[in-house]
């Protein structure tokens, strides 16, 4: 029989878009990063950074420099970097960073985070980081670009080639690579968290698995995502890791479907942003696992207070969570994750959120106006 599809349907795996083959080889883009890098005694291996175990140990401090979703892979990340290393993590725009005269020194662990290893911004940071003689390592997924050779180590994230403007493999790689730092760094400097390292290891290596699971289940949210294609805008909000998913989240829809959305820390909603609450305004809720009791009222209660001004709660919480269920309009539920590696599964649904919305309004969503997939230009 005759297949009569393109050839680039064929690139595309199928797929209408690359950016939906993408989001679907996210489980293997995931695995495939962690690969080589866990042993089965739950350490970790990453020798091929090429930085010393003395010169691990002397950090005092890192910084994430990075753009756009990188930026918030590191804004996810710091809070596993920090729990496991105890190091104090600052996560700052590559655009910003070097204009306020940083305080940076030998024992500053600087990370460059740029999938395609060409941004400008995070090029001209690094740089200045080097002559401030902090040491640089990158998170790339492009070999032998511009930031890694500049930089003086790397850890490769295996996401293979991402064609979809808008980032999605290489963000969830990102967030990866940078809790294998975290976890290693535990192990080489034995802090107080060392001895939880193989723990760690062992939930981080089911992490593929979590993320084909939440893949399967996406109809509810995509169903959703077409209702909502006339939307005027849409409001994301999140605790702990859960807040730099809702940022995420709320880039996707702006990139890929040209919506107003804004994300907030849920906490910041009575300083002033629920003022915006109305009647039928749509907001997507990233409640985090309820491992933290307190920090999971609160959001609880964000959502009844959100509810009760009129807002179309869409609700992203692990599975067997009922306390959000009566005031969820639309529940989407998520694997059960510790807490620090939820944004791997939490992340998943507003890709396609994003993607699905954008395709019901006719965009496409591979090459979304006015963005470049490398912003080589500062
Ligand atoms: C994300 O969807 C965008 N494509 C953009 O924000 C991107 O993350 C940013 O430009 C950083 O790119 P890089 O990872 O190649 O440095």
């Amino acid at each position: 029989y005759h297949v009569d599809w393109d050839i680039s349907a064929a690139e595309k795996g199928g797929h209408d878009y690359f950016m939906l083959k993408e989001i679907a080889e996210q489980p293997k883009a995931v695995a495939d990063t962690l690969l080589g890098r866990l042993t089965p005694e739950g350490r970790l291996r990453l020798d091929e950074m090429r930085l010393s175990h003395d010169e691990l140990r002397e950090i005092d401090k890192i910084v994430i420099i990075a753009c756009g979703s990188a930026f918030y892979a590191g804004l996810t990340a710091k809070y596993a970097i920090e729990h496991w290393t105890r190091i104090p993590c600052e996560v700052e725009l590559s655009s910003e960073f070097r204009y306020r005269d940083p305080i940076l020194d030998r024992a500053t662990l600087v990370i460059a985070i740029s999938q395609s290893g060409e941004t400008m911004d995070t090029l001209m940071a690094l740089r200045h980081a080097r002559e401030q003689r902090a040491r640089v390592l990158a998170i790339c997924n492009t070999n032998g670009s511009t930031i890694p050779r500049e930089s003086d180590a790397v850890l490769y994230t295996h996401a293979g080639p991402e064609v979809g403007v808008a980032a999605t493999k290489t963000f969830l790689t990102q967030v990866v690579a940078c809790y294998l730092i975290g976890l290693y760094l535990a192990q080489v400097r034995e802090s107080k968290f060392g001895d939880e390292v193989a723990a760690e290891v062992d939930q981080l290596d089911r992490m593929p698995a979590a993320v084909r699971a939440v893949l399967g289940t996406m109809s509810d949210i995509r169903a959703l995502a077409r209702e909502l294609a006339t939307a005027k805008s849409v409001l994301f909000i999140g605790r702990h890791v859960g807040y730099p998913v809702a940022l995420e989240g709320a880039l996707k829809l702006k990139e890929l479907a040209y919506m107003h959305a804004e994300a907030f820390a849920a906490g910041e909603l009575k300083h002033g942003p629920i003022a915006l609450i109305e009647e039928g305004l749509p907001v997507v809720v990233v409640v985090p696992p309820r491992g933290r009791d307190v920090l999971h009222d609160k959001i609880v209660s964000n959502v009844q207070e959100i509810r009760a001004r009129g807002a179309r709660t869409i609700v992203l919480a692990e599975e067997g969570d009922e306390s959000v269920v009566p005031w969820a309009d639309t529940l989407i539920r998520l694997p059960r994750v510790p807490t620090l590696l939820q944004p791997l599964v939490a992340t998943v649904p507003l890709q396609i959120f994003a993607c699905e919305l954008a395709m019901a309004r006719g965009n496409d969503v591979d090459q979304p106006r006015n963005l470049a997939k490398s912003v080589t230009v500062e």
